[in-house]
């Protein structure tokens, strides 16, 4: 199961619209981070960044092929050996990781699919205590260069709301000028697993 309209456009331009190592700090990524996972890889925009910032693995999900391929590519061209890429639809099966198992879950550009809290409930399964998950999106503004229509483009309040209702506590909001913003949220509570 593929998730609605992504508004991913072709790799040279995305990549402009991100200051890719400057939205992983101001989001709480740092070397304190030892494992993370990226649900949605995409070409690796965010991956190869975060996988130069920790000592220890990176999971790259992703449902299309090329994706995976270009995220692998990647990391081999920058000689990273700590990003694990996998191709998987985590909608339909989830991110195979163990319960417990990373410090920090990248829900970047993707909160816009039709079940966003299932997915947020399987990124606080795999975060360790103390993990955090960071989440950023399209501002809600129509005049944005991309991003998913606006219909299913949710405002930071809307993902502030499934979180919380999945057990997530809110930590902080950013404004990722030009066209994004950021929402980092802390593993309150044990999350159960299932679908929302
Ligand atoms: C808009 S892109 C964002 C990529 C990256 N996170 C970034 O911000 O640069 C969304 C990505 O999620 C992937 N994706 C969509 N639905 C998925 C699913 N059900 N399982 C795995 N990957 C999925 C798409 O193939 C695409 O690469």
């Amino acid at each position: 199961m593929k998730i609605r309209d992504s508004g991913m456009p072709e790799h040279d331009m995305w990549a402009k619209f991100f200051d890719a190592k400057k939205i992983l700090v101001a989001l709480g990524f740092n070397n304190k981070v030892n494992d993370a996972a990226e649900f949605g890889c995409g070409y690796g925009t965010f991956t190869i960044p975060a996988a130069k910032m920790i000592s220890g693995k990176i999971y790259a999900l992703d449902i299309e092929p090329d994706m995976i391929r270009m995220t692998g590519e990647e990391a081999k061209k920058h000689k990273l050996d700590n990003v694990e890429t996998t191709l998987r639809d985590f909608m339909a099966e989830g991110s195979g990781l163990p319960d417990e198992s990373v410090d920090y879950v990248m829900l970047f550009n993707i909160l816009h699919l039709e079940n966003p809290k299932a997915l947020l409930k399987e990124a606080g399964r795999i975060l360790r205590k103390d993990g955090k998950m960071g989440a950023i999106h399209w501002n809600y503004d129509p005049t944005t260069p991309r991003g998913p229509s606006m219909d299913i483009r949710p405002k930071p309040e809307q993902i502030i709301e499934w979180a919380e209702s999945v057990g997530f506590k809110f930590a902080s909001q950013h404004d990722l000028k030009p066209y994004h913003y950021g929402l980092v949220f802390e593993k309150a509570k044990s999350i159960n697993k299932g679908a929302a």
